[in-house]
C-alpha cells in the first residue's frame, strides 16, 4: 500500500559519467517536484556515498529555471559518481538493514538512481531486499550510458551525445589528414570507448557524407581482431591513399581474447565490477605499424572527451535523458519498483520515441552487442542499417551557454567541496 501523503525522494547518479546524465537528472527534479514530494535528496558519489551519510538536499542547489537549464548543459555526474558494487542480501545483510534505516530516517518514498548495467544491479537488490522486509519504498532505474549496452531498450541517454561527438571529430581528423603529403603515407587510429561494445566505435562512420569518405576502416570488439590482417588491411590502403584513418574500439581482443590493449605494457587497474582499464590499443597499434610499415602514425584516444563534450550535445539526446528521468520519477511515483525506464522507438522517420518500464533483473549486468549483421562481412566496417540506427540519436544541437567565450556550466559555491 503506497503511502497517502507523499514525503520524499532520493536520487543518485552511478557509473561512467555522460553529457546527458545531468539532464536526466533534472528530469526526476522537475517531475517530483511537479507531482508532490517534500523534498528530492540528492546522493554524493552514488550508493557508496550515501552509505557513509553524503547526501544533499536538491532544492538549495536547482533554485530557479536557470539551473535547470545549466544543470542540463552541464557535463559529468553534478552529483558525484561511483562505480560500487553491493554485496549480495546473503552476505551483508547488515549493510542493507543500515540502507534502509537511512532511507527510513529521510522518509523516502522513492529511489531512483541513473545508470548503466552495473549501477541496475543496485536497483535489483535493493529492490529485492525491499520485497523481502516489506519496505513500501520504490526503487527506479533510470537509464545511462555511453556504450548504448543496456539491454532491453532501443538505446540509451548519453550515446547519442557520445556518437555526435565522435562523428563530428573524426571527420574533423580526416580532414586534417587531406591537408599535408608525408612520404610512406600517414595512419592515424583513434580509439573509441564502449568496453565490449561497438555502439560508439560504428559511430565513426557517422563522418561519412557527401564531403567525406568516413573513416577508412572500422574495427568493433564484437569482432575477434586479427593483428597481422589488421596491417595487411592498412598496407593496401596506403598502396592506393597517403592519409588513412582507423577507427578501433578500446575493447577489441584477438581470437584468443586478450585485449588488444593488453598486449604490450598494460595498466592493470580493474574496478569493483571487474572491468579492466581499456587504454593504450591505439597506442600498441600505432607503434606495431610504424615498425611493420615505417608510415608516420598518430595514436588519438578520444577518452574523456567522447563523454564530456557537452559543447557538442544532442538534441535529441538531452531532451530524451529529461524525459526518461521523469519517466523514472513517475514509474516510482505510480508504484513500479525493481524496473528501469526503456526507451521503445515508434518510427526512424519521423523520428519518434516512447518510454516504458522493464523488470530490472532481465537488465543489470547484461551486454547489449551490436548485432553480426549491422557489422560487414569482412569485419571491417558497419552497415546502413547501424547508421539508420543511430542518425536520429544525433540530430539538433543544445546551444551552450556560452560566458566569456566558454561553455557555462552549473556551478554552487560550495557544492564542490561535497565531492
Ligand atoms: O562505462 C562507460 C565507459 O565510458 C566505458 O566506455 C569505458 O570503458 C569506461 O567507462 C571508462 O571508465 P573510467 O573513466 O572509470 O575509466
Amino acid at each position: 500500500m503506497l503511502h497517502k501523503e507523499k514525503r520524499n525522494v532520493i536520487v543518485g547518479q552511478s557509473g561512467g559519467p555522460t553529457a546527458a546524465i545531468n539532464s536526466s537528472l533534472a528530469g526526476v527534479y522537475r517531475t517530483a517536484r511537479d507531482r508532490g514530494y517534500k523534498k528530492v535528496y540528492g546522493m554524493i558519489h552514488g550508493i557508496q556515498g550515501f552509505m557513509e551519510g553524503r547526501y544533499v538536499d536538491l532544492s538549495e542547489h536547482i533554485t530557479n529555471g536557470l539551473d535547470s537549464e545549466l544543470l542540463k548543459r552541464t557535463p559529468s555526474a553534478y552529483l558525484g559518481s561511483c562505480r560500487y558494487k553491493l554485496p549480495e542480501i546473503h552476505e551483508d545483510e547488515e549493510l542493507y538493514k543500515k540502507i534502509f534505516k537511512m532511507l527510513d530516517d529521510l522518509e523516502i518514498d522513492c529511489f531512483i538512481y541513473i545508470g548503466g548495467n552495473d549501477s541496475m544491479d543496485t536497483i535489483k537488490k535493493l529492490s529485492d531486499y525491499a520485497i523481502v522486509t516489506g519496505s513500501e519504498i520504490r526503487f527506479v532505474g533510470c537509464p545511462k550510458t555511453i556504450d548504448n549496452d543496456l539491454a532491453l531498450t532501443d538505446h540509451t541517454p548519453g550515446f547519442g551525445s557520445a556518437a555526435k561527438y565522435i562523428g563530428t571529430s573524426v571527420k574533423e581528423i580526416i580532414r586534417d589528414g587531406w591537408s599535408l603529403e608525408t612520404e610512406h603515407g600517414q595512419v592515424v587510429v583513434v580509439e573509441i570507448m564502449g568496453r565490449n561494445a561497438g555502439w560508439l566505435t560504428g559511430s565513426s562512420a557517422l563522418s561519412k557524407g557527401e564531403d567525406c569518405d568516413g573513416p577508412d576502416a572500422i574495427y568493433l570488439p564484437e569482432l575477434p581482431f586479427d593483428v597481422d590482417a589488421f596491417v595487411e588491411k592498412v598496407k593496401g590502403l596506403l598502396a592506393e591513399k597517403s592519409s588513412v584513418v582507423v577507427c578501433v574500439s578500446e575493447g577489441i581482443r584477438t581470437e584468443e581474447g586478450k585485449y588488444v590493449c593488453e598486449l604490450d605494457n598494460y595498466n592493470d587497474y580493474v574496478d569493483a565490477f571487474g572491468h579492466k582499464q581499456l587504454t593504450g590499443t591505439a597506442r600498441y597499434l600505432c607503434s606495431l605499424l610504424s615498425k611493420e610499415i615505417g608510415c608516420k602514425t598518430r595514436a588519438i584516444e578520444l577518452s574523456t572527451l567522447q563523454r564530456a563534450a557537452s559543447h557538442c550535445a544532442s538534441r535529441v539526446d538531452i531532451l530524451e535523458a529529461y524525459e526518461v528521468g521523469g519517466a523514472a520519477m513517475k514509474a516510482a511515483d505510480e508504484g513500479d519498483s525493481g524496473k528501469m525506464v526503456v526507451m521503445k522507438r515508434l518510427s526512424d522517420d519521423p523520428y519518434q520515441m516512447g518510454t516504458e518500464v522493464k523488470d530490472v533483473h532481465k537488465i543489470a549486468n547484461d551486454e547489449r552487442l551490436v548485432p553480426r549483421e549491422w557489422i560487414t562481412e569482412d569485419g571491417t566496417y558497419v552497415t546502413n542499417e547501424f547508421i539508420t540506427y543511430v542518425r536520429p540519436l544525433i540530430q539538433g544541437d543544445v546551444a551552450p551557454v556560452m560566458v566569456d567565450g566558454i561553455p557555462r556550466h552549473l556551478y554552487k559555491p560550495g557544492f564542490q567541496e561535497l565531492l
